[in-house]
């Protein structure tokens, strides 16, 4: 009965809010099974001071260590080019750079990247001139809502230098790339995914970054 009692709140909890939890709820606890759950809580850790090096640019945080890159980004920086999509990795929108490799920042946490490389679609740009790759976007209209371009950019800023690396995905035919085929385009971007349906111009625009980068 204890155990039942336990389990039910617990999902109360996992549905985020307390206020679901029936006033009854509350007096039946017996007080060993509060004590329990707290000694189940994981510890409290505080803020921890780090450096997040963004686009170029020390900034100074103190952050709990369970917040994630993508919230350090959007909330404590204001970079709020970087879109939360799903926030749990399914949809690509959070795509970054760390030291050049493309992640997704909302599966990461903010102190792992301490004195890390970071770059978020507001880097990509020389001044006014936009990125070889947002201009490729712009030119084929590879967007309607546009919410998940920046993570699109993004990816196809490291696919860029993944193929000048030349490292293979998994549809390509022998060891290294040959050719970049719509196939391939799809397969290296199928982490991130676009609600509007502009596949076919963001390949488009993909083809085109990619002869501009001579590859
Ligand atoms: S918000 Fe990170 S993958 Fe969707
Ligand atoms: S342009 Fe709207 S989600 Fe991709």
């Amino acid at each position: 009965m204890r155990e039942r009692i336990t389990s039910r709140r617990i999902a109360a909890g996992r549905r985020c809010t307390t206020s679901r939890i029936h006033p009854t709820d509350e007096k039946t606890m017996p007080d060993d099974d509060q004590h329990a759950m707290a000694q189940q809580a994981p510890p409290y850790v505080p803020p921890q001071p780090l450096t997040l090096r963004i686009n170029g640019t020390d900034h100074q945080l103190l952050v709990e260590p369970r917040v994630s890159l993508l919230d350090a980004l959007r909330d404590r920086i204001g970079l709020t080019g970087t879109k939360k999509g799903c926030d749990r990795g399914q949809c690509g929108a959070c795509t970054v750079l760390v030291d050049g490799q493309r992640i997704n920042s909302c599966l990461t946490l903010a102190v792992m990247h301490d004195g890390r490389e970071i770059t978020t679609v507001e880097g990509l740009a020389q001044g006014d001139k936009p990125h070889p790759v947002q201009q490729a976007f712009m030119d084929h209209d590879a967007f309607q809502c546009g919410y998940c371009t920046p993570g699109q950019v993004c990816s196809t800023v490291a696919l860029l230098r993944e193929l000048a690396e030349g490292q293979a995905s998994a549809v390509t035919r022998g060891e290294r790339l040959v050719q970049l085929s719509e196939e391939e385009i799809r397969e290296r971007m199928s982490g991130n995914l676009c609600r509007c349906g502009a596949y076919q111009n963001i390949v488009a625009a993909i083809r085109t970054a990619a002869s501009v980068a001579g590859q």
